[in-house]
């Protein structure tokens, strides 16, 4: 069973997800003298961007053996504000003393199959002879159960040896770039990071799924033993949960 922190004010949801940041940040440096983050995309992670971004946080991090790549991209301009790593960039990384070549873009100005060819090749750069396995990746889910791009239906959640494909979602009517479940189930530590009341039937259905339960994406993420899938929401978002 997946870890699950709820927390009734945002700021202290926020504090938690910052302090493990922090800590796996710490203990992969240590140990490794890098450490490698997968952030995730959308709205919810903007408050965990700030907060990393204030001095109290962004102090205690060796930002120079940080490396930051993202879960999944939108085919949008880099200077989009719809582009995920526009968003981190404004909210975090320009903010902090973090080298430009520790930072991974999905490199939206190719046509999305050679974006996503190219982006695994530089995760598989990255990781060296080691399997790429980020220390950190954040995750958020929409209300439909997507995650990271892996959207209901789409061809994307059948890849098992890729990890990474471009794939074209039709209810948006756009193209993404995204991590396929080989690659995220190889994360140390696998966070999702959900709030509102708006996601709080699919959050029930993912983390308390019945017999007849419609299996969604974000259902996909399976737990483990060692280092158990974490989930941080508002009370708001686990209100339909009764655990
Ligand atoms: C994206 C994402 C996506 C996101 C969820 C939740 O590019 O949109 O990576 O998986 O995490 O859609 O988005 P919100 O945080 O905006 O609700």
């Amino acid at each position: 069973m997946p870890i699950l922190k709820s927390y009734g004010e945002i700021e202290a949801l926020y504090t938690a997800v910052a302090t493990l940041f922090v800590q796996i940040c710490h203990d992969a440096i240590s140990a490794k003298g890098k450490v490698s983050i997968a952030l995730s995309g959308g709205s919810t992670p903007e408050g965990l961007h700030r907060l990393l971004a204030s001095e109290e946080y962004a102090s205690q991090i060796k930002w120079d053996r940080v490396f930051i790549f993202w879960g999944d991209e939108r085919c949008v301009p880099a200077d989009s504000d719809k582009n995920n790593s526009y968003a981190a960039r404004q909210q975090l990384l320009k903010h902090v003393p973090i080298p430009t070549e520790n930072i991974f873009p999905v490199p939206t100005f190719l046509p999305p199959a050679k974006a996503a060819e190219e982006y695994e090749k530089a995760i598989i750069k990255h990781f060296g002879d080691s399997a790429p396995a980020f220390d950190l990746l954040l995750l958020g889910m929409g209300s439909d159960g997507h995650t990271a791009s892996l959207f209901p239906g789409t061809s994307i959640l059948a890849e098992t040896k890729r990890f990474v494909s471009e794939v074209y979602v039709e209810k948006l009517q756009m193209d993404r770039v995204s991590f396929t479940l080989p690659l995220i189930e190889q994360a140390r530590q696998i966070v999702f990071i959900v709030t509102g009341e708006g996601k709080a039937s699919m959050v029930e259905k993912v983390l308390d799924p019945k017999e007849d339960t419609e299996e969604v994406p974000a259902m996909l993420i399976h737990d483990r033993e060692y280092n158990p899938v974490l989930w941080f929401t508002d009370v708001a978002a686990v209100s339909k949960l009764h655990v």
